[in-house]
């Protein structure tokens, strides 16, 4: 095949400003917005009875078509990149059996659930292949855009990028009583970064400076599409945006300026909604948002940016506004959403300090908390169940950190010394520690008694040891 280059482009007359993405070296190409996003499948139940419903997962090695002309082996669960999304309802129990189908060990961990030690995916709880393990999600916790994803002891990073990630959309009767857009205008995203090889395989490494800066792709896809476009009629929609990417941040923004609505973060509903015309979301972090097409002219095409990147990476997908709608818009955004109680700070009886350090390690730098690798036999905090802590974390570190706590959701108390801005006023389970600061957060530890991690969400920091342990008793 004759390789094509910008300047052959420019003689047919077709290269259009960024229409076009040429990745660095020989790769495949594809036009910006030239395929529609798409939707994992929403997952259904194998069975179900009065208390619970039960699903199967498969993890699979499947190929799909993502760059042009080539085909790309993902590891999916059920085969699929990204994963199906599962629904669940509040207090109502999920089961997930999950089959290893792959060649490799697997631990599967639902980010953001208030889940029993032993269905919370402890790194080295692996389902060998050929074996499946049971899951059993409580639900018993406030709704929020969970996701489940892999959690393997030293391979996190390299079994999420190759796919396997996926939504668990938890809701209530409160939520639901919302007028917020619902059915087809309520989307999520997940937002990854993905590096191809010119065969079409994924490109990963986690050596040298990748880890350091962690692993950032050369593409940007939405919902496993490489800067998909969507068809939005003038009317409100609501985004559950999650960052999925391995140690990528966005800075999201609309190419008109509009700001986003914002009514929820990581773990749940904001008390309030509140206006943003910009919002930085780290890995593991979700936004829930409402965008009103309807200050749009129709057949605008408005662009989901992302400000800190450059080329290829600074366009997120494309919204083309339609001139016309199915019907009237009845949704609207309530002043209260699910008021937030804010956990007193007299409330904690112990407080805990982690610094977050560079540490020379036997491999190289690596980064930790207290100087001390991850070791599964040393237990890094002891909370007492139904006691309520505050944890400080202070970086040493010229990176901004996306910190992560299993088990239980937390506030922030301050970051710097200042009380955090509206839309940090929420629940959160990952929170960012930036360079050189101080993050207090302050979380109550309920029902579960056992052992979970805290680590950073820059899935190369995980795997080259930034975790610790806490034992509840
Ligand atoms: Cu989203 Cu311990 O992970
Ligand atoms: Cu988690
Ligand atoms: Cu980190």
């Amino acid at each position: 095949m004759s390789k094509i280059n910008r300047r052959d482009f420019a003689k047919l007359g077709i290269l259009s400003g960024a229409a076009l993405i040429f990745p660095r070296g020989a790769r495949g190409q594809t036009a910006a917005f030239s395929r529609s996003l798409s939707f994992p499948p929403v997952l259904s139940p194998t069975s179900t009875d009065a208390t619970t419903d039960y699903y199967n997962i498969s993890m699979a090695a499947a190929s799909k078509q993502i760059v042009s002309g080539r085909s790309t082996t993902i590891w999916g669960y059920n085969g699929i990149f990204p994963g199906p999304t599962i629904k669940a309802k509040r207090n109502r129990r999920v089961v997930v059996r999950q089959t290893n189908n792959l060649s490799v060990n697997t631990s599967v961990h639902l980010h953001g659930g208030h889940t029993p030690p032993n269905s919370d995916g402890y790194p080295t709880d692996y389902i060998a292949p050929g074996s499946f393990r049971d899951y059993v999600y409580p639900n018993d916790q406030l709704p929020a855009t969970l996701w489940y994803h892999d959690h393997t002891m030293d391979f996190t990073g390299r079994n999420v990028y190759n796919g396997l990630a996926g939504f668990y959309l938890l809701t209530d009767d409160l939520e639901d009583a919302l007028p917020l857009p619902r059915g087809r205008y309520e989307i999520p995203l997940v937002i990854q970064d993905r590096t191809f090889n010119a065969d079409g395989s994924l490109s990963y490494n986690n050596s040298g400076m990748t880890r350091i800066n962690g692993f950032q792709g050369e593409q940007i896809l939405t919902n496993g599409t490489i800067q998909p476009y969507h068809f939005v009629e003038r009317r409100k929609y609501r985004f559950r945006i999650l960052n999925g990417s391995n140690a990528r941040f966005y800075e999201l923004a609309l190419s008109n300026s509009q700001a986003f609505i914002q009514i929820g973060s990581g773990a749940g509903l904001l008390s309030a909604p509140v206006s943003r015309s910009s919002i930085v979301l780290a890995p593991a972090e979700r936004v829930d948002v409402i965008i009103d097409f309807a200050q749009v002219a129709g057949g605008t095409n408005l662009v989901l940016r992302n400000l800190r990147g450059t080329g290829a990476t600074s366009d997120v997908m494309q919204f083309r506004v339609m001139a016309w709608h199915y019907a009237k818009d009845n949704s609207r955004i309530p002043n209260v959403l699910r008021p937030v109680d804010r956990i007193p700070e007299s409330s904690a009886t112990v407080t805990r300090s982690f610094t977050l350090n560079q540490t020379m390690g036997m491999g190289g730098m690596t980064f930790t908390f207290n100087n001390q690798p991850f070791s599964q036999i040393r237990i890094d905090a002891n909370p007492q169940l139904n006691s309520t802590e505050i944890w400080t974390f202070r970086s040493a570190t010229q990176m901004d950190h996306p910190i992560h706590i299993h088990d239980i959701s937390w506030q922030i108390l301050d970051i710097n010394g200042s009380p955090p801005p509206a839309w940090n006023m929420g629940w959160k389970d990952t929170f960012v520690v930036p360079a050189l600061g101080t993050v207090r957060v302050i979380g109550k530890f309920t029902d579960h008694t056992g052992d979970y991690v805290f680590h950073c969400h820059i899935l190369e920091h995980e795997d080259f040891a930034m975790m610790g342990q806490f034992r509840v008793s």
